[in-house]
């Protein structure tokens, strides 16, 4: 889909669909009213009737014949008028899906009611939900129904202030900067679902070494690496490999670089958890929790798909993107319960629960992190404890830290960016959970507290570097969609990640 700004008159637009965001009585909208009037009344006579209230997720169409030169109008719904980032999304997810059903080719939309301060968020985040609204997985279905034809063209109109006409943000110029950018972050995070969606067969550790070439290959400012086992045992990474020693596909380090054009002002390294599938290896898990489990590398999607975006918008700063992938599965030479890991910082670590592999896999990424990228700033992005769904329901990532400025400057670029996240604590007293009569650690605790002994045990890999762990096992996948959500992989945090490496 073609995405471009206009700040050409709404009513003169000939786009099959004219789109107008409405927050609450659509009576009380000076612009609907104007168009309601051209329209004789009857855009208003059909919100009446079908008692339209502006309610997010609600449409009202109208068809204006010869009074308009545009095919049809649907008033979209959008809530109370104190908006958030996430609402304004899912009103350009809306205007989509009501293109979309209407088969329009051509969607002209309008802007919700902005002012100077709110101006760019909103013209980003609705062009970034049109992007998310348009996600479809549909390749392995044969017979594509008709709802399927997408719309090739959007128009965003922004002409709709509240207010004064701003001085700095809401001009024209900074309007098409910001839907770009919106347009630009819906791609990476489509890209990102993809990943996740992808059956694990085919979106194993080998490609998505190939998936972060490709994006390499786009840029000239990304440069990767990828790590075979032997590479990595020569690193010392024992404890990655032992976690994907019962696949017969070969685990890979991926490893990409963002170098900006001028001296970078500081390095900003984001880790994510590339378990391609994670059966849970000897401590199996049941049918029921493992159909789900090719997911389990949404945190890796999230950051190489990322790349992607930062590399196209561009950042002042150094970026490194390091994702350990192998596949947790059991077979004759697989991990065993009560094994003695090496890591690569030198720790060992009994397994005491060969499910709890996603930590063994990061603990050795962050120590290859700190050792080769010496980054400001650490983050680490991972499906890693059912216990942080049970905390904090499916919607919301947990996020840990051992950094308060950073924890702070994190949760601001989450906010922004529209995503749920919320602080958790890194107490000290579970710790002794992890203490091992025969090791130096354990790699599980007790039920209780799972999400923060998890935070812990990779906490002991991360030295003196400030770090933001993301456990994002919840919103990483979502079982039914909802405005700008589709179900199944949601490509969670590229949105965040973007945010916090951009600006
Ligand atoms: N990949 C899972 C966590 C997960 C669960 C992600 C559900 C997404 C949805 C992780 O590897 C795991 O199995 N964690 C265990 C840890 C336990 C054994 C200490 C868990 O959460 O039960
Ligand atoms: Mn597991
Ligand atoms: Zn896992």
């Amino acid at each position: 889909m073609e995405i471009t700004y206009t700040s050409s008159a709404p009513l003169k637009s000939n786009a099959d669909l004219l789109a107008i965001p409405v927050y609450g009585d659509p009576a009380e909208d000076a612009f609907v009213r104007a168009v309601d009037e051209a329209l004789g009344g009857r855009l208003l006579a059909q919100a009446a009737t079908e008692s339209f209230k502006g309610k997010p997720g609600q449409s009202c169409i109208a068809y204006p014949g010869d009074a308009l030169p545009c095919g049809a109008v649907a008033l979209i719904g959008g809530g109370n008028k104190k908006t958030t980032n996430a609402a304004s999304r899912n009103i350009g997810a809306y205007a989509y899906k009501v293109g979309r059903r209407l088969k329009a080719k051509t969607l002209a939309l309008v802007l919700p009611p902005f002012t100077a301060r709110t101006a760019d968020s909103v013209a980003q985040m609705v062009a970034e939900g049109a992007v998310l609204g348009s996600y479809k997985f549909n390749k392995y279905i044969s017979e594509k129904t008709a709802t399927e034809q997408p719309v090739a063209m959007l128009t965003i109109h922004g002409d709709r202030v509240v207010g004064k006409r701003p001085k700095k943000g809401g001009a024209p110029r900074t309007l098409k900067a910001s839907i770009a950018r919106g347009a630009t972050i819906g791609a990476a995070t489509c890209h990102a679902r993809d990943m996740v969606n992808e059956p694990a067969e085919f979106l194993n550790p080998s490609e998505v070494g190939n998936i972060a070439k490709e994006i390499a290959k786009k840029h000239p400012s990304v440069s990767v690496k990828v790590l075979g086992e032997k590479e990595c045992e020569k690193l010392g990474m024992t404890m990655f490999l032992a976690v994907g020693r019962g696949s017969d596909r070969e685990s890979r380090l991926i490893h990409m670089t963002y170098k900006p054009a001028r001296k970078a002002k500081k390095v900003i390294t984001f880790v994510g958890k590339g378990v391609t599938f994670d059966s849970g290896g000897y401590s199996l898990k049941p049918s029921s929790a493992m159909v789900d489990m090719k997911i389990d590398m949404g945190g890796c999607a999230a950051v190489v798909s990322a790349m992607d975006a930062i590399a196209t918008i561009g950042s002042p700063y150094e970026i490194h993107v390091i994702t350990a992938c192998c596949e947790n599965l059991v077979s004759g030479n697989a991990l065993l319960l009560g094994d003695v890991l090496n890591a690569m910082d030198g720790t060992t670590v009994e397994v005491t629960n060969t499910d709890a592999e996603g930590r063994l896999t990061l603990g050795d990424a962050l120590t290859y992190a700190q050792e080769k990228t010496s980054p400001d700033e650490l983050f680490d992005f991972a499906t890693l404890t059912g216990a942080s769904m049970v905390a904090l329901g499916a919607h919301t990532a947990g996020v840990f830290s051992n950094n308060e400025k950073l924890a702070r400057t994190w949760l601001k670029a989450a906010d922004s960016a529209g995503e749920d996240m919320w602080r958790m604590p890194l107490n000290k007293k579970l710790k002794s959970q992890l203490k091992s009569p025969i090791a130096d650690m354990r790699n599980n605790g007790e039920r209780y507290g799972g999400a923060i002994t998890a935070g812990l045990f990779l906490e002991h890999f991360v030295k003196d570097t400030a770090w933001v762990h993301v456990d994002l096992a919840g919103p990483a996948s979502v079982n039914r969609e909802s405005g700008s959500t589709m179900r199944g992989g949601t490509g969670f945090a590229v949105a965040s990640i973007v945010e916090h490496a951009t600006r």
